[in-house]
């Protein structure tokens, strides 16, 4: 599974990029906002940096708007992956910017149905936001396997970009599930490395290896 860093935080993207974590980024309007940086030059940074597909949201609502838009970002760097959202509009910009042989990642997707609309319109990527759905006490990861079945059912080659994980446990289940990607913040990745039997194994191996009074180096 690839992970995608979902921020616009050129830091934090470094600091797991300096580790080989990053295949690629993602971000949208509100990081964007929580960056508090302009979006053209935040997100030429993050493309200098990353050399996976790095998502840039248009915010236009009509079709020629988002493709205008898109057009626009896609200026940036040659590995922007244009996010328009799940509507008929969005669905016409996908078709056409992929046709035009763009990466584009159909972005707010609550339904396998509309995942499938995705998919026929070409998308590079869908992303599906579980934990929003999880937020309203339904089950996010049940949509990220149906669009699993719907999307090997056919043999689409649209990835599916598990989107909105707030947990270690999203990551491990979006992983049995299949998802082609999952895009985390900086936070979740990082805390996928804690275990407390971790800890207190090295802390008994510590102890144990002083009282050899030995050294390695
Ligand atoms: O990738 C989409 C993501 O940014 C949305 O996450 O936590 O705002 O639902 P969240």
């Amino acid at each position: 599974m690839k992970f995608f860093i979902d921020t616009a935080d050129v830091d934090a993207i470094a600091e797991l990029n300096d580790l080989g974590m990053v295949d690629g980024v993602t971000t949208n309007p509100s990081l964007i906002m929580k960056s508090g940086r302009n979006i053209k030059e935040v997100t030429k940074e993050i493309c200098d940096m990353v050399d996976g597909p790095v998502s840039a949201e248009t915010v236009a609502l009509d079709a020629d708007g988002m493709i205008a838009e898109g057009r626009e970002l896609a200026k940036i760097a040659d590995n922007i992956a244009v996010k328009v959202p799940l509507t008929w509009a969005g669905l016409k910009a996908c078709k056409t910017l992929t046709d035009e042989g763009r990466m584009v990642n159909v972005t707010l997707c609550f339904s396998p149905t509309q995942a499938l609309l995705a998919a026929k319109a070409g998308a590079t990527f869908i992303s599906p936001f579980l934990g929003r759905l999880d937020d309203l006490s339904l089950n996010g990861m049940d949509l990220i396997a149906e669009i699993r079945t719907i999307y090997d059912n056919y043999a689409f080659e649209t990835q599916i970009l598990a989107a909105s994980i707030r947990s270690v446990n999203h990551m491990k289940e979006a992983a049995l599930i299949g998802a082609d990607v999952a895009t985390a913040p900086p936070g979740v990745i990082k805390a996928m490395v804690h275990h407390a039997l971790t800890d207190k194994g090295l802390e008994g191996f510590l102890k144990d290896w002083a009282s050899t009074g030995q050294t390695i180096l």
